[in-house]
């Protein structure tokens, strides 16, 4: 009974350090001139929607500080978020005037 219990709370911490562990390099804010902030996270894509490490790297990112600065317009041509939030690959589309909030949020 006692082993259970010891065994039962091991379990309950080391499901607690996953949901705190850093997924790929976790939640990356974007500081945007003239609209809202952009969070984008991490876990939302490659462990919620299982999308792999390599679609995003080293192509389209590398990391923050040799982060290469798109524009709106450029993201609709394809690049960056654009190049599958496009309507198509995924459902959210950067060019759809109803849903920019999803990614800036309002703050
Ligand atoms: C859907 C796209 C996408 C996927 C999938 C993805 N990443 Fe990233 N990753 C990004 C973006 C965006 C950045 C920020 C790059 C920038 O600022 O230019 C980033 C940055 C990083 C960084 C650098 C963080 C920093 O602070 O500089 C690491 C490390 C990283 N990712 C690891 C991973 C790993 C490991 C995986 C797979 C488990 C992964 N990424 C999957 C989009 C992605
Ligand atoms: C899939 C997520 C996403 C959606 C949807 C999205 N954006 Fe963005 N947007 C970003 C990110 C990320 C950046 C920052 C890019 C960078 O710094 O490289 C950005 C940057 C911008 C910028 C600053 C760059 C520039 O061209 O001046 C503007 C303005 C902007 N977005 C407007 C919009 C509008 C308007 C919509 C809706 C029609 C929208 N965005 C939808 C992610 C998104
Ligand atoms: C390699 C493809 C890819 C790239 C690049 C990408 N995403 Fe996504 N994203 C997805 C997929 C797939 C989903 C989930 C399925 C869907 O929306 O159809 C998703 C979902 C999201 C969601 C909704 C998350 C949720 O579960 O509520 C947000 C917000 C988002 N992405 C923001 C961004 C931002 C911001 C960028 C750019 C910095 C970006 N994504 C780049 C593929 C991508």
């Amino acid at each position: 009974m006692v082993t259970r219990l010891i065994l039962a709370s091991m379990l309950l911490a080391a499901a607690a350090g996953t949901a705190f562990a850093e997924i790929g390099g976790g939640d990356i804010k974007f500081e945007v001139k003239g609209e809202s902030d952009v969070v984008f996270s991490h876990a939302d894509h490659v462990r919620d929607n299982e999308v792999k490490c390599t679609a995003c790297h080293d192509k389209l990112y590398l990391n923050v500080k040799k982060h290469r600065k798109v524009s709106a317009k450029q993201m609709n041509l394809g690049e960056s978020c654009g190049k599958c939030h496009n309507g198509k690959d995924a459902k959210i589309n950067v060019a759809d005037k109803s849903r920019c909030t999803e990614c800036h949020e309002q703050n």
